[in-house]
């Protein structure tokens, strides 16, 4: 292994590139590799080995494009299948899991909400975490059925979107959740309608920050950090249509390329 070789990331979508924004900040000279794999696309009804195979083959990917360390953008495919990529390949790897803790422990209404997807909901790594943290909390879990279809659209903000958040949001609205835990890399773009349906007094909270660092402190530990201050190259691939990425990623950074890849 050496610095210079890129991180590499996946996620079912696009909505990995909101982690990816994290860890572009957070470390402006690494180079990047990220997968979309939105021709699967949503991974959230899938059933666990389903799951596990797709993230295996985005792996395989990432490693023959010889990558350093592989981030899991994804909250369904790291609560479902991080064990197995730990078990199978050498290579260190980051995953995402909602902020279950952090809103736990601020929430003075001791009503927090979280919304995930159907794998993340039902995973085992989930379970354990919420057990943890939560014991004398009302956690109002929502599963977000039909959000990650119009992300991967391009509609975050259409009547539609706002609607079906609408809709979702109501059984937390009743509660009075005073923080909500996006529990999917895809949601961070819903932010602005979220703000719009949600009271002020509602925290919302997502791992991407904490993502970055721990990114950050495993290259550290593994003296891969890449401190050159050379322009990073910060590939994107889709594997199907690229325009919704390459949209969310013009706005970004100068530096990058998007372009389709067979994964
Ligand atoms: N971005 C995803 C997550 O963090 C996947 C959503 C999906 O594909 O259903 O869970």
């Amino acid at each position: 292994m050496n610095k210079m070789q890129p991180i590499g990331i996946f996620d079912s979508g696009v909505g990995g590139t909101s982690i990816w924004k994290e860890i572009h900040e957070l470390l402006p000279y690494e180079n990047t590799i990220y997968l979309s794999d939105s021709k699967n696309a949503p991974y959230g009804l899938k059933t666990q080995e389903e799951i596990i195979a797709l993230s295996v083959k985005n792996t395989e990917k990432l490693l023959e494009l010889d990558c350093k360390l592989i981030v899991v953008a994804c909250n369904t495919a790291t609560t479902n299948a991080i064990k197995v990529l730990r078990n199978s390949y050498k290579v260190p790897f980051i995953g995402i899991e909602p902020a279950i803790k952090p809103a736990a422990l601020k929430s003075t209404n001791k009503a927090i909400g979280i919304l995930a997807t159907r794998g993340t909901l039902s995973s085992e790594l989930f379970a354990q975490t919420s057990e943890l943290y939560t014991k004398d909390i009302q956690v109002v879990e929502v599963e977000g059925n039909g959000l990650v279809e119009l992300i991967e659209a391009g509609e975050t903000n259409s009547p539609e979107m706002k609607d079906l958040l609408l809709y979702l949001l109501q059984p937390m609205l009743e509660a009075r959740i005073d923080h909500l835990v996006l529990g999917c890399s895809h949601y961070p773009y819903l932010i602005p309608v979220l703000r719009e349906i949600l009271p002020n007094s509602v925290q919302i909270i997502d791992s991407g920050e904490a993502v970055a660092k721990q990114t950050k402190s495993i290259l550290a530990a593994q003296d891969l950090l890449n401190e050159t201050s050379a322009n990073s190259s910060n590939l994107f691939y889709s594997n199907a249509n690229p325009l919704v990425l390459a949209s969310i990623i013009s706005s970004e950074v100068h530096n990058y390329k998007v372009d389709t890849l067979d994964f």
